[in-house]
């Protein structure tokens, strides 16, 4: 089952970051929401924008960066700690194994950047983030935000 959560169109980078801050806003008052972000999206579309924002709100002063090379980064300030992997060169599940990638998600919040790579690795329950670029201009992203729950 999926359940959209909120949908924007953004045309602006930090008008995609003020949607990752509102996911955090939404994670941080509600206890039931799933702690795992999937995020799928082509090449440049915005998931690190995403990231950015959200760990705006969920890891006040931490410096975003892309986990490209080094898989996953983690920033840390009062809340949870929040996780921030990229998947893209993750070829399969003994990879995510040796990342211990397993063992954050009862650690803190999770958000990963190329999900769809790794769809076996997926949780009952998670939010879905899917970017898409828009052909009416360069700069348009719809950024859809829903929760999903498997075999429901
Ligand atoms: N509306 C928008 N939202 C987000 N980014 C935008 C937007 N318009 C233009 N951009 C540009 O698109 C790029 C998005 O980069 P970002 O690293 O966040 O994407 P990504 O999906 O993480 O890429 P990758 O697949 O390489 O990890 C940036 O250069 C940003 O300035
Ligand atoms: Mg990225």
């Amino acid at each position: 089952m999926e359940k959209i959560i909120f949908e924007k169109v953004t045309s602006t980078t930090e008008e995609t970051e003020e949607c990752g801050a509102l996911l955090a806003s939404l994670i941080g008052a509600d206890p039931a929401m799933p702690q795992f972000v999937s995020l799928v999206g082509d090449l440049g579309t915005g998931k690190t924008a995403f990231v950015r924002g959200f760990a705006s709100l969920a890891a006040a002063g931490a410096a975003v960066r892309s986990p490209t090379y080094t898989l996953v980064n983690e920033y840390r300030s009062k809340g949870r700690p929040v996780f921030h992997f990229d998947v893209y060169r993750i070829n399969d599940e003994d990879d995510l194994y040796s990342i211990g990638f397993y063992d954050y998600l009862d650690e803190g919040i999770c958000l990963v950047e190329w999900c769809d790579l790794i769809p076996y690795a997926l949780p009952d329950r998670y939010i879905s983030v899917t970017l898409e670029k828009l052909p009416e201009d360069v700069a348009l992203r719809r950024v859809r935000v829903s929760l999903v729950s498997k075999g429901e």
